[in-house]
């Protein structure tokens, strides 16, 4: 230093780079937390912008030609479903016969749909190998989408239910051997035990990443000779909750059969799926608010029931089945007691079965079968369930097993947080301490607030408050997005040259 210098101090505290504070730690947590609460922001930005886009780059594509259609094998009112094989195999292309959808515009939707779950949930789905939209002849017409999976198997399980052998007739299918039990309901249950664990491992692993099935039937369930697993199939009415795609299919009627009471996977306030930045952002809101994913759990509870009981397994068994629950007002236990007294050998047998180990089965069965959607299990938490605990080992591979000795140790569910979450919206609109219980806030959202009570109309305001900021969110990004709105994730499905 020369002389004459001037040393200047600062009085204010040296910057020494990055402090780390507990507040700031939280707050990098909460964050954390919320991109990775289902249905996942964070997940969904790498499948979207980098897994997708390196698999395009990777797999081999297809055009028409190299297929051969085979015989018919399905027809709804919105494609046909062929068995069909390569035109020219060569070695890398998949092994086996094959199944080709043609469908209609929903087509683009399920392209999607089977994309995204061949990245995140592969073995839960039937095994998707290329979608494309085929070339218009003089770009006439509306054009065709084309399907491909690998042919999976002869039997849905509806297939399997329709035989009086079942489940018998699933027992060396999914487990490899006979049991070493005599047949009777103990050997049952545990066929049962095993296929409802294997279908809630799928629907677990579809809604962890987003994705809400809305046509879970046994027609839409697949028995894979492969991996000796059911697997879904069908995703044409699905939606993507991440991104908010096909979150209302315009014209499909949701099987009446299987459909969960509510209809909608959102609550009414907020029908229409909002643009996709929108989606994307407030997902894990929107998720733990609606708990979309409880819709595929009452069909699958519909399943379950019908592999319990027998006299239930015809369409119209279970329809008027549908019709008792809805007298009883989606009460099981006083269907019960309605039927039982003067049920027959075959609806006697189907609670015996349930019955079973202190009736843990008829337990997670009505845990299922629930009228409010907050109030039925996760696919997650009935995998925890003690139903499935005694030998519940069977079937299930060995990644499988460690998942769900891992579900049961976290039980990992977010519906208590969600609790906390509208408990404090609760609380914040109310004047008194305490606030509301979480039974007086779905029935808030269910029914009209009553005149002249001051906590539930102060609620009421917070509830219509929030789902105004939403609207105006949706509608403000609706505006910008006007023009690109339904077709923005269209450019991510193949087109033939
Ligand atoms: N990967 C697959 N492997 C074997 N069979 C399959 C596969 N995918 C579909 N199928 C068969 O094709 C049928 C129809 O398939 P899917 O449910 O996808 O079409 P859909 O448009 O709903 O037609 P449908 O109304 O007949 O069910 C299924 O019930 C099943 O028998
Ligand atoms: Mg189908």
């Amino acid at each position: 230093m020369e002389c004459g210098d001037i040393i200047y101090r600062s009085t204010l505290p040296q910057q020494s780079g990055l402090t780390v504070t507990a507040p700031g730690v939280s707050l990098a947590l909460a964050a954390v937390s919320y991109l990775w609460a289902t249905p996942g922001v964070a997940p969904g930005f790498f499948d979207m912008f980098v897994l997708a886009f390196v698999e395009r780059r990777l797999r081999p594509s297809y055009r028409k030609e190299d297929f051969v259609l085979g015989k018919k094998i399905g027809e709804g009112a919105f494609g046909v479903v062929y068995k069909a094989s390569l035109a020219k195999p060569k070695p890398s292309n998949p092994k086996g016969d094959l199944v080709l959808k043609k469908a209609t515009e929903y087509g683009a939707v399920e392209i999607w749909m089977n994309e995204r779950v061949r990245r995140a949930c592969a073995s839960s789905c039937a095994d998707f190998v290329y979608g494309f939209r085929e070339s218009l002849l003089k770009g006439k017409g509306r054009g065709e989408y084309w399907l491909i999976w690998r042919f999976e198997g002869e039997d849905t399980l509806y297939d399997l239910m329709k035989s009086k052998e079942f489940p018998y007739n699933v027992e060396t299918k999914i487990l490899g051997e006979v049991q070493d039990l005599p047949k009777g309901l103990e050997r049952e249950n545990k066929i049962v035990q095993t296929i409802m664990k294997q279908l809630l491992f799928a629907l677990d692993s579809l809604h962890s990443t987003g994705i809400v099935h809305r046509d879970i039937k046994p027609q839409n369930i697949i028995f894979s000779e492969g991996s000796r697993t059911f697997k879904i199939i069908d995703l044409g009415a699905a939606a993507d909750l991440r991104v908010g795609i096909n979150y209302i299919p315009k014209e499909f009627l949701l099987d009446p059969r299987y459909t969960a009471p509510e209809q909608y996977i959102m609550s009414t306030q907020t029908p229409s799926a909002p643009s996709a930045p929108v989606a994307t952002a407030l997902s894990p809101v929107l998720w733990q608010m609606n708990l979309p994913d409880r819709f595929d759990i009452y069909s699958m509870g519909l399943i379950f029931l019908q592999m319990a009981f027998p006299s239930l397994r015809t369409d119209s068994s279970l329809i008027q089945f549908n019709r008792q629950l809805k007298r009883c007002e989606y009460d099981l236990d006083s269907w019960r007691k309605t039927v039982e007294p003067r049920a027959n050998a075959d609806l006697r047998k189907g609670f015996e079965l349930l019955d079973l180990d202190g009736g843990i089965g008829w337990e997670l069965l009505t845990l299922m079968i629930q009228y409010k959607a907050r109030q039925r299990t996760s696919a997650k938490a009935a995998l925890a369930h003690p139903y499935f605990n005694q030998e519940g080992l069977l079937g299930l591979s060995y990644m499988q097993n460690l998942r769900l000795q891992w579900f049961r140790a976290t039980q990992k569910d977010y519906s208590d947080a969600a609790m906390w979450v509208i408990g404090l919206m609760a609380r914040s609109g109310t004047e008194s301490v305490g606030g509301f219980t979480e039974a007086q806030l779905q029935e808030l959202r269910d029914i009209q607030p009553k005149k002249g009570s001051s906590q539930r109309n102060a609620l009421a305001s917070v509830l219509r408050l929030q789902r105004k900021v939403t609207r105006t969110l949706n509608e403000s990004m609706n505006e910008l997005n006007r023009q690109t709105k339904n077709i923005w994730w269209s450019r991510w499905i193949p087109k033939e040259e």
